[in-house]
């Protein structure tokens, strides 16, 4: 392993270009990475999972109607101002926690949508020559409090060097939504070091699939990987994928597969939004208990219902 393996990891990757079709017409106007989990935007959360893990650098790969997401992170004067003026002290101390400070926050563009690969590509020159996180903001991940998913990802990245991806297991029948791991059939648990990868295949079918262990969308990469994207190269569903550019590192710098202790949610689906914002919402300190109680008579009413319906 050579010390340029080892470098600390400083810099993260937010790709937020995507269009958001699938929650239309929300999104007709406001980027889906506004959409709040309980009392703030996505792009918040995994900003927030990114800074506790050390990251001092925020790249957001954007594009055309996303200024919003810049704006958010910036101070806003005016409604400092009034929650000072009118004593809300905890709420002007959340506003003052969702600001980057100057030099942290920097922009590139994905002009067209050529792939996750292509996005990442994006990022090149603010990267430059050091490892780097990538965090998908589609994907939250909800894990002990101070342990977020890239910190537990820098905790293996410290062992192994190298690359870093989180995993976990879907239903053989999905394999063909994600990037799949092939461990040659190692299996270590969440809080170990990892799992040395041997290849990696996107959105196999699921007969075709060497595991059922999948991309989550965090990822610890070295800066080789960008000689491998500017070759533009394209894979499944005809996009530039960052899946197939990793691929081609496995053999010649670590590799290592981790699972994690949390659970992941795809916010990108509207499912997955409902769910997180359930799961979150219940753990809020002012709301939770209220949230769990909604939950619990939901439920009793929908039991009763589907009783009701079968003794009908
Ligand atoms: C992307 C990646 C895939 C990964 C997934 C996780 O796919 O290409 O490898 O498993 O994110 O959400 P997408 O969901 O953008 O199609």
């Amino acid at each position: 392993m050579t010390d340029s393996h080892t470098k600390p990891v400083r810099k993260a990757v937010f790709p937020v270009a995507g269009l958001g079709t699938r929650f239309l017409p929300a999104t007709k106007v406001m980027p889906k990475e506004m959409l709040p989990i309980n009392d703030r935007p996505l792009i918040q959360h995994v900003f927030e999972e990114a800074r506790e893990a050390g990251i001092e650098e925020f790249i957001f790969v954007t594009g055309r109607h996303k200024n919003m997401l810049e704006e958010h992170f910036d101070f806003q004067p005016e409604l400092e101002e009034t929650l000072e003026s009118r004593g809300k002290h905890d709420m002007l101390e959340k506003i003052r926690d969702s600001e980057m400070g100057a030099g942290q926050l920097f922009l590139t563009r994905q002009p067209r949508p050529l792939g996750l690969g292509h996005a990442i590509w994006c990022a090149a020159k603010l990267i430059e020559n050091e490892p780097f996180a990538v965090l998908l903001p589609d994907v939250l991940i909800q894990a002990p409090k101070g342990q977020g998913c890239l910190k537990q990802m820098v905790d293996v990245y410290g062992q192994n060097g190298g690359n870093v991806i989180a995993v976990e297991d879907v239903p053989k029948e999905l394999t063909f939504k994600y990037g799949i791991v092939d461990t040659g059939g190692e299996n270590a648990p969440a809080g170990s070091s990892g799992m040395a990868v041997k290849g990696l295949v996107e959105k196999p079918d699921p007969e075709k699939a060497p595991s059922t262990m999948s991309v989550i969308g965090r990822y610890i990469l070295q800066p080789e990987v960008f000689d491998h994207l500017s070759a533009f190269e394209t894979g499944a569903g005809g996009e530039i994928q960052l899946t197939d550019a990793m691929d081609k590192l496995i053999g010649k710098q670590p590799f290592t597969a981790m699972r994690f202790h949390g659970k992941s949610y795809d916010s990108g689906s509207r499912l997955g939004f409902i769910e997180a914002n359930l799961a979150y919402g219940s753990e809020d300190d002012e709301i939770g208990e209220d949230v769990k109680r909604v939950i619990c008579e939901m439920a009793a009413k929908l039991n009763k219902d589907s009783m009701n319906e079968a003794a009908e």
